[in-house]
Protein backbone atom coordinates (compact mmCIF):
# COMPACT_ATOMS: atom_id res chain seq x y z
CA UNK A 1 0.00 0.00 0.00
CA UNK A 2 2.88 2.59 0.90
CA UNK A 3 4.17 1.33 -2.70
CA UNK A 4 0.54 2.73 -4.31
CA UNK A 5 -0.02 5.75 -2.54
CA UNK A 6 3.35 6.60 -2.91
CA UNK A 7 2.38 6.18 -6.80
CA UNK A 8 -0.57 7.73 -6.39
CA UNK A 9 1.10 11.02 -4.59
CA UNK A 10 3.68 11.30 -7.71
CA UNK A 11 0.41 11.96 -9.87
CA UNK A 12 -0.20 15.69 -10.81
CA UNK A 13 -2.53 17.11 -8.74
CA UNK A 14 -6.40 15.98 -9.74
CA UNK A 15 -9.29 18.37 -11.45
CA UNK A 16 -11.57 16.11 -10.46
CA UNK A 17 -13.37 16.00 -6.89
CA UNK A 18 -15.26 13.85 -4.61
CA UNK A 19 -15.67 12.77 -1.11
CA UNK A 20 -12.35 11.22 0.14
CA UNK A 21 -9.21 12.85 1.12
CA UNK A 22 -6.78 10.36 -0.14
CA UNK A 23 -6.19 9.25 -3.61
CA UNK A 24 -6.34 5.97 -4.97
CA UNK A 25 -4.31 3.93 -7.36
CA UNK A 26 -5.04 4.51 -11.31
CA UNK A 27 -6.55 1.48 -12.64
CA UNK A 28 -4.90 -0.10 -15.35
CA UNK A 29 -7.16 -3.05 -16.82
CA UNK A 30 -9.70 -5.55 -14.79
CA UNK A 31 -10.51 -9.44 -15.94
CA UNK A 32 -12.73 -12.03 -14.42
CA UNK A 33 -12.14 -10.80 -10.42
CA UNK A 34 -9.67 -9.45 -10.54
CA UNK A 35 -8.34 -5.71 -11.23
CA UNK A 36 -4.54 -4.43 -11.54
CA UNK A 37 -3.75 -0.91 -10.93
CA UNK A 38 -0.87 1.04 -13.13
CA UNK A 39 1.73 -0.30 -10.99
CA UNK A 40 1.14 -3.71 -11.56
CA UNK A 41 -0.66 -4.59 -8.08
CA UNK A 42 -3.01 -6.81 -8.36
CA UNK A 43 -6.72 -6.72 -6.06
CA UNK A 44 -9.50 -9.05 -5.64
CA UNK A 45 -12.71 -7.08 -7.16
CA UNK A 46 -14.16 -8.29 -3.40
CA UNK A 47 -17.46 -6.33 -3.78
CA UNK A 48 -17.61 -6.09 -8.15
CA UNK A 49 -17.10 -2.58 -7.99
CA UNK A 50 -19.65 -1.08 -6.28
CA UNK A 51 -21.81 -4.39 -6.39
CA UNK A 52 -22.29 -3.79 -10.08
CA UNK A 53 -19.63 -6.29 -12.23
CA UNK A 54 -22.23 -9.29 -11.57
CA UNK A 55 -20.57 -11.30 -14.69
CA UNK A 56 -16.70 -10.01 -13.83
CA UNK A 57 -14.74 -7.90 -15.62
CA UNK A 58 -13.43 -7.89 -19.20
CA UNK A 59 -15.94 -10.17 -20.48
CA UNK A 60 -15.15 -10.98 -24.71
CA UNK A 61 -18.52 -11.85 -25.55
CA UNK A 62 -20.22 -8.59 -23.69
CA UNK A 63 -17.49 -6.44 -24.90
CA UNK A 64 -18.04 -7.87 -28.62
CA UNK A 65 -21.46 -7.43 -28.51
CA UNK A 66 -20.70 -3.78 -27.99
CA UNK A 67 -18.15 -3.41 -30.52
CA UNK A 68 -20.83 -4.54 -32.66
CA UNK A 69 -23.50 -1.92 -31.84
CA UNK A 70 -21.28 0.69 -31.54
CA UNK A 71 -20.14 -0.03 -35.59
CA UNK A 72 -23.89 0.72 -35.98
CA UNK A 73 -25.02 3.05 -34.16
CA UNK A 74 -24.07 4.60 -30.67
CA UNK A 75 -27.26 6.95 -30.23
CA UNK A 76 -30.48 6.79 -31.28
CA UNK A 77 -32.92 9.33 -29.46
CA UNK A 78 -36.12 8.37 -29.01
CA UNK A 79 -38.68 10.74 -30.46
CA UNK A 80 -36.26 10.03 -33.67
CA UNK A 81 -35.70 6.57 -34.27
CA UNK A 82 -36.75 3.00 -31.78
CA UNK A 83 -33.75 0.51 -31.99
CA UNK A 84 -33.86 -2.95 -31.69
CA UNK A 85 -31.31 -3.58 -28.27
CA UNK A 86 -33.97 -1.87 -26.40
CA UNK A 87 -36.61 -3.22 -27.89
CA UNK A 88 -35.05 -6.89 -27.50
CA UNK A 89 -34.00 -6.33 -23.69
CA UNK A 90 -37.54 -4.91 -23.02
CA UNK A 91 -39.11 -8.12 -23.80
CA UNK A 92 -36.54 -10.10 -22.43
CA UNK A 93 -36.41 -8.66 -19.25
CA UNK A 94 -40.44 -8.70 -19.18
CA UNK A 95 -39.74 -12.59 -19.66
CA UNK A 96 -38.07 -12.95 -15.74
CA UNK A 97 -40.58 -10.96 -14.45
CA UNK A 98 -43.50 -11.55 -12.05
CA UNK A 99 -46.63 -11.64 -14.46
CA UNK A 100 -48.12 -8.81 -15.33
CA UNK A 101 -44.67 -6.57 -14.87
CA UNK A 102 -44.39 -6.38 -19.08
CA UNK A 103 -43.43 -2.51 -19.29
CA UNK A 104 -40.16 -1.47 -19.15
CA UNK A 105 -38.61 2.33 -19.27
CA UNK A 106 -34.64 2.44 -19.58
CA UNK A 107 -32.40 5.10 -18.26
CA UNK A 108 -28.84 5.08 -16.76
CA UNK A 109 -28.75 4.24 -13.51
CA UNK A 110 -30.12 3.09 -10.44
CA UNK A 111 -31.39 6.40 -8.40
CA UNK A 112 -32.89 7.45 -12.41
CA UNK A 113 -34.58 3.94 -11.86
CA UNK A 114 -35.95 4.81 -9.07
CA UNK A 115 -36.80 8.62 -9.47
CA UNK A 116 -39.01 6.92 -12.77
CA UNK A 117 -41.20 4.27 -10.27
CA UNK A 118 -41.91 7.56 -8.26
CA UNK A 119 -42.68 10.10 -10.80
CA UNK A 120 -45.07 6.91 -12.86
CA UNK A 121 -46.63 5.94 -9.52
CA UNK A 122 -47.67 9.88 -8.65
CA UNK A 123 -49.26 9.49 -12.67
CA UNK A 124 -50.49 6.79 -12.26
CA UNK A 125 -52.86 8.03 -9.23
CA UNK A 126 -53.21 10.93 -10.85
CA UNK A 127 -54.41 9.19 -14.22
CA UNK A 128 -57.15 7.54 -11.82
CA UNK A 129 -58.73 10.24 -10.38
CA UNK A 130 -56.66 9.62 -6.91
CA UNK A 131 -54.81 13.03 -6.94
CA UNK A 132 -54.34 13.14 -3.18
CA UNK A 133 -52.27 10.18 -3.16
CA UNK A 134 -48.60 11.73 -3.06
CA UNK A 135 -46.64 10.24 0.15
CA UNK A 136 -44.14 7.44 -0.52
CA UNK A 137 -43.35 5.32 2.87
CA UNK A 138 -40.21 3.88 3.31
CA UNK A 139 -37.83 2.41 5.50
CA UNK A 140 -35.03 3.19 7.70
CA UNK A 141 -32.19 2.62 7.09
CA UNK A 142 -32.52 2.20 3.31
CA UNK A 143 -30.75 3.65 0.40
CA UNK A 144 -32.33 4.05 -2.89
CA UNK A 145 -30.24 6.85 -4.56
CA UNK A 146 -28.74 10.75 -4.44
CA UNK A 147 -31.25 12.56 -6.79
CA UNK A 148 -33.31 14.75 -4.53
CA UNK A 149 -36.23 12.61 -5.34
CA UNK A 150 -35.24 8.96 -4.78
CA UNK A 151 -33.10 11.26 -1.52
CA UNK A 152 -35.75 12.14 0.01
CA UNK A 153 -37.21 7.97 0.34
CA UNK A 154 -33.76 7.29 1.61
CA UNK A 155 -33.01 6.48 5.50
CA UNK A 156 -29.17 7.17 5.83
CA UNK A 157 -28.68 10.47 7.82
CA UNK A 158 -24.88 11.58 6.31
CA UNK A 159 -26.17 11.27 2.85
CA UNK A 160 -29.94 13.35 3.36
CA UNK A 161 -29.11 16.08 6.63
CA UNK A 162 -27.58 18.32 3.97
CA UNK A 163 -30.24 18.33 1.85
CA UNK A 164 -32.96 18.52 4.35
CA UNK A 165 -34.55 21.77 3.63
CA UNK A 166 -34.86 20.61 -0.03
CA UNK A 167 -36.50 17.48 0.14
CA UNK A 168 -40.14 17.25 0.26
CA UNK A 169 -40.02 14.85 3.62
CA UNK A 170 -41.71 11.51 3.38
CA UNK A 171 -42.77 9.14 6.29
CA UNK A 172 -40.54 6.19 7.07
CA UNK A 173 -40.83 3.13 8.53
CA UNK A 174 -38.05 0.79 10.43
CA UNK A 175 -36.40 -1.69 8.24
CA UNK A 176 -36.95 -5.24 9.39
CA UNK A 177 -33.90 -5.39 11.40
CA UNK A 178 -34.93 -8.57 13.53
CA UNK A 179 -32.00 -9.98 14.15
CA UNK A 180 -31.28 -7.57 16.67
CA UNK A 181 -34.69 -7.50 18.50
CA UNK A 182 -34.82 -9.22 21.64
CA UNK A 183 -38.19 -10.50 22.85
CA UNK A 184 -39.79 -14.05 23.38
CA UNK A 185 -41.12 -13.63 19.48
CA UNK A 186 -39.88 -16.28 17.12
CA UNK A 187 -39.05 -15.28 13.58
CA UNK A 188 -42.37 -15.17 12.28
CA UNK A 189 -43.89 -13.30 14.54
CA UNK A 190 -41.39 -10.21 14.43
CA UNK A 191 -41.51 -10.36 10.29
CA UNK A 192 -45.20 -9.79 11.35
CA UNK A 193 -44.53 -6.74 13.31
CA UNK A 194 -42.28 -5.35 11.29
CA UNK A 195 -44.95 -5.57 8.43
CA UNK A 196 -47.80 -4.11 10.37
CA UNK A 197 -45.93 -0.98 10.82
CA UNK A 198 -46.03 -0.16 7.75
CA UNK A 199 -50.21 -0.50 8.22
CA UNK A 200 -50.37 1.71 11.63
CA UNK A 201 -47.95 4.31 9.60
CA UNK A 202 -50.94 4.68 6.40
CA UNK A 203 -53.18 4.84 9.31
CA UNK A 204 -51.28 7.71 10.95
CA UNK A 205 -50.59 9.32 7.53
CA UNK A 206 -54.08 9.05 6.23
CA UNK A 207 -54.29 6.59 3.92
CA UNK A 208 -55.63 8.39 0.67
CA UNK A 209 -52.69 10.22 0.86
CA UNK A 210 -50.25 7.04 0.71
CA UNK A 211 -49.38 6.60 -3.21
CA UNK A 212 -46.26 4.03 -2.26
CA UNK A 213 -44.21 1.72 -0.21
CA UNK A 214 -40.47 1.16 -1.32
CA UNK A 215 -38.70 -1.48 -0.05
CA UNK A 216 -35.42 -2.88 -0.96
CA UNK A 217 -36.54 -7.11 -1.27
CA UNK A 218 -33.04 -7.35 0.42
CA UNK A 219 -30.96 -4.85 1.69
CA UNK A 220 -27.87 -3.15 0.24
CA UNK A 221 -25.42 -0.83 1.33
CA UNK A 222 -27.22 1.16 4.09
CA UNK A 223 -28.35 -2.26 5.75
CA UNK A 224 -25.80 -4.63 4.66
CA UNK A 225 -27.52 -7.65 3.03
CA UNK A 226 -30.65 -7.16 5.23
CA UNK A 227 -33.18 -10.47 4.54
CA UNK A 228 -36.28 -9.92 6.56
CA UNK A 229 -38.19 -13.16 7.93
CA UNK A 230 -40.31 -14.82 5.16
CA UNK A 231 -43.54 -13.94 6.79
CA UNK A 232 -42.87 -10.46 6.10
CA UNK A 233 -42.56 -10.26 1.96
CA UNK A 234 -46.53 -11.28 1.50
CA UNK A 235 -47.81 -9.59 4.80
CA UNK A 236 -46.47 -6.25 3.02
CA UNK A 237 -48.25 -7.04 -0.08
CA UNK A 238 -51.40 -7.60 1.53
CA UNK A 239 -51.11 -4.28 3.24
CA UNK A 240 -50.65 -2.20 0.47
CA UNK A 241 -53.16 -4.23 -1.64
CA UNK A 242 -55.78 -3.43 1.49
CA UNK A 243 -55.27 0.18 1.23
CA UNK A 244 -54.41 0.41 -2.78
CA UNK A 245 -51.12 1.75 -2.42
CA UNK A 246 -48.19 0.61 -4.95
CA UNK A 247 -45.51 -1.57 -4.06
CA UNK A 248 -42.23 -0.44 -5.42
CA UNK A 249 -38.95 -3.12 -5.25
CA UNK A 250 -36.27 -1.52 -5.58
CA UNK A 251 -33.69 -3.94 -6.63
CA UNK A 252 -31.14 -1.80 -8.15
CA UNK A 253 -28.20 -3.92 -5.94
CA UNK A 254 -30.08 -7.07 -5.29
CA UNK A 255 -31.36 -7.71 -8.94
CA UNK A 256 -30.09 -9.25 -12.21
CA UNK A 257 -28.89 -12.25 -10.23
CA UNK A 258 -26.97 -11.18 -7.37
CA UNK A 259 -28.98 -13.16 -4.90
CA UNK A 260 -28.78 -16.31 -7.10
CA UNK A 261 -32.38 -15.23 -8.71
CA UNK A 262 -32.53 -12.87 -11.36
CA UNK A 263 -34.81 -10.59 -8.64
CA UNK A 264 -34.58 -11.28 -4.92
CA UNK A 265 -37.98 -10.97 -4.50
CA UNK A 266 -38.20 -14.40 -6.44
CA UNK A 267 -37.11 -15.85 -3.29
CA UNK A 268 -40.61 -14.55 -1.40
CA UNK A 269 -42.63 -15.10 -5.05
CA UNK A 270 -43.03 -11.54 -3.64
CA UNK A 271 -45.34 -9.55 -6.93
CA UNK A 272 -44.56 -5.57 -7.13
CA UNK A 273 -45.94 -3.34 -8.64
CA UNK A 274 -43.14 -1.35 -9.82
CA UNK A 275 -39.18 -2.57 -10.09
CA UNK A 276 -36.27 -0.49 -10.07
CA UNK A 277 -33.34 -2.69 -11.67
CA UNK A 278 -29.61 -1.11 -12.53
CA UNK A 279 -25.78 -1.94 -11.34
CA UNK A 280 -25.93 -5.77 -12.44
CA UNK A 281 -28.31 -4.99 -15.09
CA UNK A 282 -25.62 -4.14 -17.56
CA UNK A 283 -22.87 -4.93 -15.05
CA UNK A 284 -20.45 -1.84 -15.07
CA UNK A 285 -20.24 -2.46 -19.23
CA UNK A 286 -22.26 0.37 -19.61
CA UNK A 287 -24.68 2.86 -17.41
CA UNK A 288 -27.58 1.24 -17.63
CA UNK A 289 -31.02 1.22 -15.27
CA UNK A 290 -34.80 0.29 -15.97
CA UNK A 291 -38.16 0.69 -14.26
CA UNK A 292 -40.55 -2.48 -14.70
CA UNK A 293 -43.85 -1.42 -14.29
CA UNK A 294 -47.18 -3.53 -14.37
CA UNK A 295 -49.18 -2.69 -17.70
CA UNK A 296 -52.31 -2.11 -15.65
CA UNK A 297 -50.12 1.02 -14.10
CA UNK A 298 -48.92 1.99 -17.59
CA UNK A 299 -52.03 1.84 -18.95
CA UNK A 300 -54.24 4.52 -17.48
CA UNK A 301 -50.94 7.04 -17.49
CA UNK A 302 -50.38 6.10 -21.12
CA UNK A 303 -54.38 6.78 -21.64
CA UNK A 304 -53.92 10.38 -20.27
CA UNK A 305 -51.48 11.54 -22.54
CA UNK A 306 -48.22 9.72 -21.72
CA UNK A 307 -45.57 9.47 -19.15
CA UNK A 308 -43.93 13.07 -18.20
CA UNK A 309 -40.32 11.91 -17.59
CA UNK A 310 -37.66 11.25 -19.51
CA UNK A 311 -33.71 11.29 -20.40
CA UNK A 312 -31.69 11.72 -23.10
CA UNK A 313 -29.83 8.83 -22.68
CA UNK A 314 -33.15 6.19 -22.15
CA UNK A 315 -32.91 3.21 -23.98
CA UNK A 316 -29.69 4.11 -25.68
CA UNK A 317 -28.73 1.73 -28.14
CA UNK A 318 -25.21 1.18 -26.80
CA UNK A 319 -25.85 0.64 -23.45
CA UNK A 320 -28.61 -1.83 -23.78
CA UNK A 321 -27.02 -4.15 -26.30
CA UNK A 322 -24.36 -4.38 -23.24
CA UNK A 323 -27.37 -5.18 -21.31
CA UNK A 324 -28.47 -8.19 -23.69
CA UNK A 325 -25.26 -9.44 -23.55
CA UNK A 326 -24.86 -9.63 -20.01
CA UNK A 327 -28.45 -11.09 -19.38
CA UNK A 328 -27.11 -13.65 -22.29
CA UNK A 329 -24.22 -14.20 -20.10
CA UNK A 330 -26.01 -15.05 -16.88
CA UNK A 331 -28.21 -17.47 -18.95
CA UNK A 332 -25.69 -19.46 -20.80
CA UNK A 333 -23.00 -19.68 -17.89
CA UNK A 334 -25.79 -20.22 -15.54
CA UNK A 335 -24.39 -17.66 -13.30
CA UNK A 336 -27.46 -17.58 -10.73
CA UNK A 337 -26.99 -20.95 -9.99
CA UNK A 338 -22.88 -20.26 -9.44
CA UNK A 339 -24.24 -17.38 -6.80
CA UNK A 340 -26.38 -19.82 -4.77
CA UNK A 341 -23.76 -22.50 -4.71
CA UNK A 342 -20.88 -20.52 -4.46
CA UNK A 343 -22.86 -17.89 -2.36
CA UNK A 344 -23.50 -20.86 0.21
CA UNK A 345 -20.12 -21.68 0.47
CA UNK A 346 -19.02 -18.45 0.70
CA UNK A 347 -21.25 -17.62 3.80
CA UNK A 348 -20.07 -21.16 5.21
CA UNK A 349 -16.80 -19.06 5.17
CA UNK A 350 -17.48 -16.23 6.82
CA UNK A 351 -20.05 -17.49 9.54
CA UNK A 352 -17.10 -19.53 10.69
CA UNK A 353 -15.24 -16.02 10.91
CA UNK A 354 -17.25 -15.55 14.38
CA UNK A 355 -15.84 -18.40 15.77
CA UNK A 356 -12.67 -16.34 15.79
CA UNK A 357 -13.34 -12.63 15.83
CA UNK A 358 -15.64 -11.86 18.63
CA UNK A 359 -16.97 -8.56 17.25
CA UNK A 360 -18.61 -10.05 14.08
CA UNK A 361 -21.70 -10.04 14.88
CA UNK A 362 -23.92 -11.68 12.13
CA UNK A 363 -23.23 -12.75 8.45
CA UNK A 364 -26.61 -12.53 6.78
CA UNK A 365 -27.76 -12.12 3.04
CA UNK A 366 -28.87 -14.01 0.16
CA UNK A 367 -26.60 -15.92 -2.59
CA UNK A 368 -23.38 -13.63 -3.52
CA UNK A 369 -25.18 -10.65 -1.53
CA UNK A 370 -23.74 -11.03 1.71
CA UNK A 371 -22.22 -8.72 4.30
CA UNK A 372 -21.57 -9.34 8.21
CA UNK A 373 -21.93 -6.92 10.91
CA UNK A 374 -19.54 -5.76 13.29
CA UNK A 375 -20.23 -5.22 17.28
CA UNK A 376 -18.76 -4.38 20.20
CA UNK A 377 -21.19 -7.14 22.10
CA UNK A 378 -23.21 -10.12 20.63
CA UNK A 379 -25.30 -10.29 23.25
CA UNK A 380 -26.60 -6.53 23.59
CA UNK A 381 -25.51 -5.21 19.91
CA UNK A 382 -23.73 -2.47 20.79
CA UNK A 383 -21.78 -0.87 18.31
CA UNK A 384 -18.09 -0.75 18.31
CA UNK A 385 -17.46 3.28 19.00
CA UNK A 386 -18.19 4.93 16.04
CA UNK A 387 -14.55 6.84 15.99
CA UNK A 388 -12.73 3.49 15.27
CA UNK A 389 -14.58 4.08 11.75
CA UNK A 390 -14.29 0.37 11.88
CA UNK A 391 -16.20 -0.12 8.71
CA UNK A 392 -13.61 2.16 6.55
CA UNK A 393 -10.29 0.89 8.17
CA UNK A 394 -11.49 -2.73 7.41
CA UNK A 395 -11.94 -1.67 3.92
CA UNK A 396 -8.43 0.37 4.36
CA UNK A 397 -6.73 -2.81 5.75
CA UNK A 398 -8.42 -5.27 3.41
CA UNK A 399 -6.90 -3.32 0.25
CA UNK A 400 -3.50 -3.01 1.41
CA UNK A 401 -3.29 -6.46 1.16
CA UNK A 402 -5.16 -6.73 -2.41
CA UNK A 403 -9.01 -7.16 -1.49
CA UNK A 404 -11.96 -5.17 -2.22
CA UNK A 405 -14.54 -4.88 0.00
CA UNK A 406 -18.11 -2.58 0.83
CA UNK A 407 -18.13 -0.88 3.56
CA UNK A 408 -21.22 1.33 5.20
CA UNK A 409 -22.62 2.28 8.92
CA UNK A 410 -25.39 -0.70 10.13
CA UNK A 411 -27.46 2.27 11.98
CA UNK A 412 -28.37 5.27 9.53
CA UNK A 413 -25.44 6.01 8.78
CA UNK A 414 -23.91 7.32 11.99
CA UNK A 415 -23.07 4.37 14.22
CA UNK A 416 -22.55 0.34 13.39
CA UNK A 417 -20.14 -0.96 10.90
CA UNK A 418 -21.03 -3.76 8.29
CA UNK A 419 -18.70 -5.04 5.81
CA UNK A 420 -20.37 -6.26 2.23
CA UNK A 421 -18.50 -8.98 0.32
CA UNK A 422 -20.20 -9.41 -3.16
CA UNK A 423 -17.83 -10.79 -5.23
CA UNK A 424 -18.60 -11.13 -9.17
CA UNK A 425 -20.93 -13.98 -9.80
CA UNK A 426 -18.52 -15.72 -11.64
CA UNK A 427 -16.37 -16.73 -8.31
CA UNK A 428 -15.24 -19.98 -8.21
CA UNK A 429 -14.74 -21.55 -4.87
CA UNK A 430 -10.84 -22.06 -4.81
CA UNK A 431 -10.94 -18.21 -5.66
CA UNK A 432 -13.52 -17.52 -2.68
CA UNK A 433 -10.44 -19.47 -0.54
CA UNK A 434 -8.17 -17.25 -1.92
CA UNK A 435 -10.34 -13.86 -0.57
CA UNK A 436 -11.63 -15.39 2.53
CA UNK A 437 -7.47 -16.00 3.06
CA UNK A 438 -7.11 -11.96 2.67
CA UNK A 439 -9.85 -10.95 4.91
CA UNK A 440 -9.30 -13.46 7.44
CA UNK A 441 -5.42 -11.54 7.87
CA UNK A 442 -6.92 -7.97 7.49
CA UNK A 443 -9.41 -9.10 10.30
CA UNK A 444 -6.55 -9.93 12.48
CA UNK A 445 -4.94 -6.99 11.84
CA UNK A 446 -8.01 -4.83 12.34
CA UNK A 447 -8.52 -6.66 15.33
CA UNK A 448 -4.56 -6.01 16.31
CA UNK A 449 -4.53 -2.29 15.76
CA UNK A 450 -8.34 -1.87 17.60
CA UNK A 451 -7.27 -3.77 20.60
CA UNK A 452 -10.38 -6.24 19.72
CA UNK A 453 -8.17 -9.42 20.09
C1 LIG B 1 -30.79 -0.14 -3.65
C2 LIG B 1 -30.23 1.00 -4.44
N1 LIG B 1 -31.06 1.85 -5.06
C3 LIG B 1 -30.61 2.89 -5.80
C4 LIG B 1 -29.27 3.13 -5.92
C5 LIG B 1 -28.78 4.31 -6.73
O1 LIG B 1 -28.13 3.86 -7.86
P1 LIG B 1 -27.09 4.80 -8.64
O2 LIG B 1 -25.92 4.97 -7.75
O3 LIG B 1 -26.78 4.01 -9.88
O4 LIG B 1 -27.79 6.07 -8.96
C6 LIG B 1 -28.36 2.28 -5.29
C7 LIG B 1 -26.91 2.54 -5.40
O5 LIG B 1 -26.11 2.06 -4.62
C8 LIG B 1 -28.85 1.20 -4.54
O6 LIG B 1 -28.01 0.36 -3.89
Amino acid sequence: MQHAKTAAQARPASHLFYQTSGRRPLIDRAEGIYIWDAQGRRYIDGSSGSMVCNIGHGNARVLAAMQEQMARATIAYRLHFENEPAEELARELSALMPAGLDRVFFCSGGSEAVESCLKLARQYAVAIGEAERYKVISRFPSYHGCTLGALAVTGYTPLTSPFAPMLRAMPSIPAPTCYRDRDDLDMHARGLRYADMLEARILEEGPETVLAFIMEPIGGASTGALVAPDSYYPRIREICDRYGILLIHDEVLSGAGRSGRYLAGEHWSARPDLIALSKGLAAGYSPLGAMVAARAITAPVLAAGGFAHGHTYAGNPLACSAGRAVLHELQTQDLLGNAEHVGTYLRQQLESLMDRFSFIGDVRGKGLLLAFEMVADRASWATLPPELNAYQRVVDLAYERGLIVYCRRTRGGLAGDHILVCPPLIITREQVDELMALLVDTLAAFAREAGLE
